[in-house]
């Protein structure tokens, strides 16, 4: 990077959901940054001012800073050059043994390598197994003929982003830094104090910086697991699960509390359900057997199928015959806020009533309606009228800003319908409102 230099040029490499948040957040703290990605057609939209993420401030955001110039977006990789730091955020998916599907990663180290200018900071964002920015892309951009650490600088920083939260966490989190050299490690730090202005956390190594990521997202899943089996424990003695949560978790334990997470139907999402299974695979590698993260993900890919279970069971407990019943599913991304289906474990659940005979609609305002329709076979539709209309179960998966306010008074369901709250944790008041409506409420655990 530029000594001395106030604002860093900056490219983004990869611009999906995580790439976009990133440059149009740098773009919004005053940066010159051009993003580059492979796919032309989101290139055109992006540069059209369009954003086809639904995350919450991001369409006006990229908007405006494409429209002020500060971000430009292309698919030419040849615009690198002229930047001073180098961010990759290109997708790690895994194949289904759990080992890295790197064929984007290897793509773009590959095409920047031949775009490496002596003097930048390449900075790896995208979630890998340990190892992987030394050994891949070290390697990979050491064919442009410049050496790591000499030539350019080199760093790991994780991306610990939630979908739903997105800006403000780029904008409040902690930043980990971990460097090929002290070089790079500096570098990298004084690249995010400039560009952030957050708390920056340098660590000794790449590895150790790509081990935050994983240990965070095997943390989280593993976390959710145990307050979804615990949800299942509490329905066996009629408790309220999150009554439990909420006093358990007034423990204090180590550096803060006992802290379990909310139970629901499923883990989704591109990140928790493929980085327990990257731990696990990594150290299956070097015949360490991990055995917590395959636990948390077995419980968690569960849940879908225990959810629809739930809604048919109660289904029948009401006399309506699930074969017949018409269920209408109301948010279907894989969380609230979000309209990612990348995935959604209300797949799961839809499935599974599917199956059963049940008539199922569907609806949700963030989602794209023909990735949606290809997805789960159904039309969604086009209003929440229309979903809920003679609906014998409302199922709430997923509890989005825009299905906050439902007026349950005035929907035209059908008598003693089932409210069935998947992700909408509806606080005890409102169930007593719903009771009072005539509706009959269940979550996960309650
Ligand atoms: N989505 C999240 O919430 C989240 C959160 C934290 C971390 N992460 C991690 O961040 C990374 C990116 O995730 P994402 O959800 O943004 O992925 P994504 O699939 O939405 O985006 C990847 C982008 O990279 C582009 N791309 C692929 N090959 C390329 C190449 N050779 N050159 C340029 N562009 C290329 C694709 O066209 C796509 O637009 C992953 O490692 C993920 O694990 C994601």
């Amino acid at each position: 990077m530029h000594e001395g230099r106030h604002h860093p040029k900056v490219a983004v490499v990869g611009l999906g959901y995580v790439g976009t948040c990133i440059a149009g957040t740098l773009a919004d703290r005053g940066l010159e940054v051009v993003g580059v990605d492979t796919d032309s057609q989101l290139i055109a939209e992006l540069s059209a001012g369009y954003c086809r993420f639904q995350e919450a401030e991001l369409a006006d955001l990229i908007s405006a800073q494409i429209a002020g110039g500060l971000l430009r977006v292309t698919t030419d990789y040849s615009e690198i050059t002229a930047t001073d730091v180098v961010l990759l955020t290109v997708g790690t998916p895994v194949h289904t043994d759990g080992s890295l599907e790197d064929k984007q990663l290897t793509g773009a180290c590959l095409e920047l390598a031949r775009h490496l200018r002596a003097g930048q900071l390449v900075v790896l964002k995208s979630t890998v197994p340990p190892g992987t920015t030394r050994r891949t892309v070290l390697s990979l951009l050491e064919q442009s003929g410049l050496i790591g650490g000499e030539g350019f600088h080199l760093a790991f920083t994780p991306e610990r982003l939630a979908e739903g939260t997105a800006l403000r966490d780029l904008r409040e989190l902690p930043i980990v830094v971990g460097g090929l050299d002290a070089e790079s490690s500096r570098d990298a730090a004084e690249f995010w104090r400039r560009a952030l202005g957050g708390e920056v956390i340098v660590l000794d190594s790449l590895e150790s910086a790509e081990i935050v990521k994983l240990a965070n997202n095997w943390w989280i899943d593993l976390n959710i697991a145990l307050a979804n089996e615990l949800a299942k424990f509490c329905a066996l003695f009629d408790v309220d699960v999150l009554d439990v949560i909420e006093a358990a978790n007034t423990l204090r334990k180590g550096k803060g509390n006992v802290n379990i997470l909310l139970p629901s139907i499923g883990v989704g999402g591109s990140c928790l359900t493929k980085d327990p299974w990257m731990v696990w695979h990594s150290a299956q590698q070097r015949e360490l057997e991990i055995q917590t993260a395959p636990a948390g993900r077995r419980v968690n890919d569960g849940m879908p199928t225990y959810t629809a279970q739930l809604i048919l069971d109660e289904l029948t407990k009401l006399g309506k015959d699930p074969a017949t019943a018409k269920v209408a599913v109301l948010g279907l991304a894989f969380k609230n806020n979000t309209g990612d289906l990348r995935a959604t474990p209300t797949q799961g659940t839809v499935e599974a009533l599917v199956k059963s005979g049940a008539e199922v609609r569907i609806y949700d305002p963030l989602v794209d309606v023909d990735r949606a329709r290809a997805l789960f076979g159904i039309k969604p539709a086009a209003s929440l009228q229309e979903a809920v209309q003679d609906a014998d179960c409302l199922a709430v998966l997923a509890l989005h800003r825009q299905l906050e306010d439902i007026d349950f008074a005035t929907l035209p369901v059908a008598a003693q319908c089932l409210v069935l709250d998947g992700r909408a944790y509806y606080p005890k008041e409102k169930v007593a409102a719903l009771r009072e409506l005539g509706y009959v409420y269940r979550g996960v655990g309650r």
